[in-house]
């Protein structure tokens, strides 16, 4: 099934359904070693105080509370419930209901941006925009860390914890070429498989990129 640019229907879906899935999501993740290890990848760039975006940050456990911890973080979720318990959380960081896809934020008024887990709701159509306005809210040096799907396409799942969801994706190639046209350089760029819990595994790309400072190299190089 495919489903255009600007349809919001794939957007009702995934809010309605983590409106649902409640605190479940958070319970199975919180502890997770891979989240954990990315979120301190991200740390160890960025300078004190920065400004950092978690694009569908959730129940914000337990990324968006640990930036809070050392930045000045604005937590975005499409889900009113996962915002309630993202307040919780991580009580310092600023949290914005919106569509990820739909955000304004000023240029170059950022120094990172953070997306644990949330590309592969946003309908393929919307990617490559997406990168293009992330690039566009970074100041130049500013910091991309994100999980993106490694599966290309998009489609609806009727029963994933207990709700129907939507799950989209253009895939290694295309998320590649979309993040370097958007004018970002890629300094990190790894398939990690984790095990669900029930003998399945699912893999994502994780992808650390810098939005371009436009100096040039030095000669040789
Ligand atoms: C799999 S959860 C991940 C939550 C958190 N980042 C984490 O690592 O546990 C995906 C989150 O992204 C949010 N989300 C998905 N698509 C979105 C969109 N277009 N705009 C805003 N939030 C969105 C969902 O509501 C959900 O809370």
């Amino acid at each position: 099934m495919s489903w255009p640019a600007g349809t919001p229907e794939a957007f009702a879906l995934v809010r309605a359904g983590y409106d649902r899935i409640g605190p479940r999501y958070r319970d199975g993740s919180r502890d997770n070693a891979v989240r954990l290890h990315f979120v301190q990848t991200l740390l160890d760039r960025l300078g004190p105080g920065s400004v950092v975006v978690d694009l569908g940050c959730g129940s914000g456990e337990p990324a968006t509370r640990v930036l809070a911890g050392h930045h000045r973080v604005v937590g975005v979720d499409g889900s009113l419930g996962q915002l309630r318990l993202a307040r919780s959380a991580a009580p310092t960081a600023a949290l914005v209901q919106a569509d990820m896809t739909r955000l304004a934020l000023r240029p170059g008024s950022v120094d990172a941006v953070a997306s644990f887990y949330a590309l592969g709701h946003v309908p393929a159509a919307e990617h490559a925009h997406l990168f293009a306005s992330i690039a566009s809210w970074l100041r130049p040096g500013g910091i991309l860390l994100t999980s993106a799907p490694v599966v290309a396409g998009d489609g609806r799942q009727e029963d994933w914890l207990g709700v129907p969801m939507f799950f989209g994706g253009i895939g290694p190639e295309a998320t590649r070429q979309a993040v370097e046209a958007a004018g970002l350089e890629v300094e990190g760029w790894e398939t990690v498989a984790e095990d669900e819990g029930d003998g399945r595994t699912v893999s994502f790309l994780w992808i650390t990129a810098r939005r371009a400072t436009g100096e040039r190299r030095g000669p040789g190089r």
